[in-house]
């Protein structure tokens, strides 16, 4: 029989426990075979910490938010508090006997997995954020999810604005990557949509949302937590973890807020909606997407096709290598932002070629 460890790495999102049932439950039915849960994501490869995981531990969770295995956002074998532990991790792999590892992870836990395989570990992907960054697919589960929870905080936003006459900021979660900005900025009828990857004008915003005051008298502006004013810095939020990648964003509502406040004569209000975007239940698209997902990579494993990740593509789930996808990110590009400059109602304002 098969024996094949799972394990979730990086932030939370919504859809991992349907991604884990998914594979998990597959292999079971269609290879019987045995499933270990590892803990905490590579720091449960690090640490030793694994559990059997058996059908009955597997249902009963697809709509359940976070991950039955815990998760870990900076450990890895590479720097485990300044050491590299890879080799005592490939050791430990190798004592679980597994014919392979199933890896649920974002840019950075794909990217170790990846270094990892190429030590020798038999790992298949499955890509996971609410950032919707990862390079190679169209899509990531989790990110609908979020979207759906910032577009109705937009909603709401919107009916508390309009009666007060304010600016209202919000800002979103997505790291270097405007995603979830654009996505539900569109969604929400956003005034002003502020992304990562066009730095923008803090005169134009005024002059939008100064301008609004006159007719409309209220407006909404969207700020992914990675943007930055022309010239400016990335506002950082000073966290206490160790190893990984320090570099934690946020903070950037109340700047954009100070900023407009030295330009506009308007109420404004900052709203910061934080980890609310990654917890709780997926949507309906998340779990159907997360547990396609799953069934794909369990077929992957069935056949022994190590090293790849399974992705979206022009609609279609296919695999690509594990390569494609680490160390990189994928960003929004003019193309990505098109509709909202064409409804004049969501522009990333800054970028020059629009
Ligand atoms: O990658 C998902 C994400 O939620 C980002 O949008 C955000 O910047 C980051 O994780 C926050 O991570 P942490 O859990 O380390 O605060």
């Amino acid at each position: 029989t098969l024996r094949i460890g799972v394990l979730t790495g990086g932030g939370d999102c919504p859809g991992l426990n349907a991604a884990i049932r998914a594979v998990s439950k597959s292999l079971m039915i269609n290879c019987c075979a045995e499933i270990i849960g590892i803990q905490d994501g590579f720091l449960g490869l690090i640490e030793r910490r694994v559990k059997p995981l058996n059908y009955e531990d597997c249902s009963g969770i697809l709509s359940q938010g976070g991950t039955i295995l815990g998760t870990h956002n900076s450990a890895s074998p590479f720097n485990y508090k300044g050491v590299d532990v890879s080799d005592k991790v490939l050791d430990y792999y190798q004592s679980l006997e597994l014919d392979g590892l199933v890896v649920i992870g974002g840019d950075g836990t794909l990217s170790i997995a990846y270094e990892m395989s190429k030590l020798g570990m038999n790992i298949v992907g499955i890509p996971k954020t609410i950032d919707n960054d990862l390079m190679g697919t169209d899509r990531t589960f989790g990110f609908d999810t979020a979207i759906s929870i910032v577009t109705d905080a937009l909603d709401r936003l919107r009916t508390t604005g309009q009666s007060h006459k304010r600016v209202m900021i919000l800002e979103t979660m997505g790291r270097y990557a405007g995603w979830i900005a654009l996505h539900a900025g569109i969604a929400g009828g956003a005034d002003v949509i502020l992304i990562p990857e066009f730095d923008y004008d803090i005169d134009e915003v005024a002059k939008a949302c100064q301008s609004r005051m006159g007719d409309q008298h209220y407006s909404i502006v969207v700020i992914a937590e990675g943007a930055k004013p022309i010239g400016g810095q990335l506002t950082i939020r000073e966290t206490k973890d160790g190893g990984g990648d320090p570099i934690r964003l946020g903070g950037v509502a109340n700047v954009l807020k100070l900023q407009l406040e030295q330009k506009i004569d308007a109420e404004i209000r900052a709203t910061t909606l934080g980890y609310i975007q990654r917890g709780g239940s997926p949507t309906a698209f998340d779990r159907v997407f997360a547990t396609s997902l799953g069934c794909y990579a369990a077929s992957l494993v069935a056949n022994k096709q190590f090293g790849k990740v399974v992705v979206l593509q022009d609609g279609q789930l296919c695999s690509t290598s594990l390569k494609e996808v680490a160390h990189k990110s994928r960003i929004v590009t003019n193309e990505d932002s098109e509709l909202a400059s064409a409804l004049s109602m969501g522009i990333c304002f800054g970028n020059p070629d629009l």
